[in-house]
């Protein structure tokens, strides 16, 4: 499986492809940038750990080489400053996205590509991507609020001092300031969250709190977030790589599930090779 990145000299885009470097499964790797020598850099740099990582090719490349990509992963456009929200962006990042889309199908796709959207703000430009790139909606998804769950989960076992992975609290919705909370199904190893003696109303919030801040937090400390959303990228790319029907709260175009169609949000989605295969009403 092929993934071509663009944006892959900047932060987002180079962490994932370290992401999918270390995970393995792909086979190769495709960095586009509009500064072309940094997404030379980071394909060298990536490329000199090679030997101890994987069997894959990774190289910086351009657009009429990225037509036989299977996963075009878009993460390039500017950045919110702490006090913006996502949805500031807009007017920044969509004409910026637009050429994107307009260069990936002047090259040329495969029928059966799949574009996933990182960029901000991640539902509207899901959105774009799905009514202007010509595949069919299933082939069209956001990352959404992959990485808002796993900040969620990951910041409540630290609180609670438990095993990271065996928590799992899922936020659906808009990747942006109305994000929700499903706290009825948070759970660690299957048993409910709220049962256990250190829980309580006051660190519910907070943890909640804290995750709907997290991007602004993480831009006012280190520019932006690189790590965490390279993972949560991973996660869905791999989903897709090996056809894994995994239900992840990915953005896609909602066709009625609880009642909202027409707009791009996540719910939980069966993801898998044929992209955001299913909405699951729960
Ligand atoms: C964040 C960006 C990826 O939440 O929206 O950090």
């Amino acid at each position: 499986m092929k993934v071509t990145v663009i944006g892959g000299g900047g932060r987002v885009g180079a962490c994932a492809a370290f992401a999918l470097q270390c995970g393995g499964v792909v086979s190769e790797i495709q960095l586009i940038d509009a500064n072309a020598a940094m997404a030379e850099g980071e394909a060298l740099d990536l490329l000199h750990g090679a030997a101890l990582t994987s069997d894959q090719k990774i190289y910086a490349g351009d657009y009429a080489q990225a037509a036989d990509s299977d996963i075009f992963l878009i993460t390039a456009g500017s950045r919110r400053k702490p006090d913006e929200s996502r949805l500031d962006l807009v007017n920044r990042n969509v004409s910026i996205f637009m050429q994107i889309l307009a260069d990936i199908k002047a090259a040329g796709m495969k029928q059966s590509a799949i574009i996933f959207v990182v960029s901000n703000p991640v539902d509207i430009l899901t959105h774009l991507a799905a009514r202007d790139s010509g595949l069919p909606w299933r082939q069209v998804m956001g990352l959404g609020t992959m990485l808002d769950t796993s900040r969620f989960s990951s910041l409540i076992a630290d609180e609670l001092n438990q095993a990271p992975t065996q928590v799992k609290a899922l936020l659906l919705g808009e990747h942006g300031d109305s994000m929700v909370p499903i706290w009825s199904s948070a759970s660690i190893n299957g048993l409910p969250l709220a049962g256990l003696p250190q829980w309580n109303q006051g660190l519910q919030n907070r943890r909640f709190d804290r995750t709907k801040g997290s991007g602004a937090e993480v831009i006012s400390r280190k520019g932006g977030a690189g790590w965490a959303v390279a993972i949560a990228i991973r996660e869905v790319i791999h989903a897709i790589a090996l056809d894994q029907k995994r239900l992840l709260p990915v953005s896609s175009l909602q066709q009625g599930a609880y009642g909202v169609r027409d707009i791009c949000l996540s719910v939980p989605t069966v993801v898998g090779r044929g992209g955001a295969e299913e909405h699951v009403e729960i």
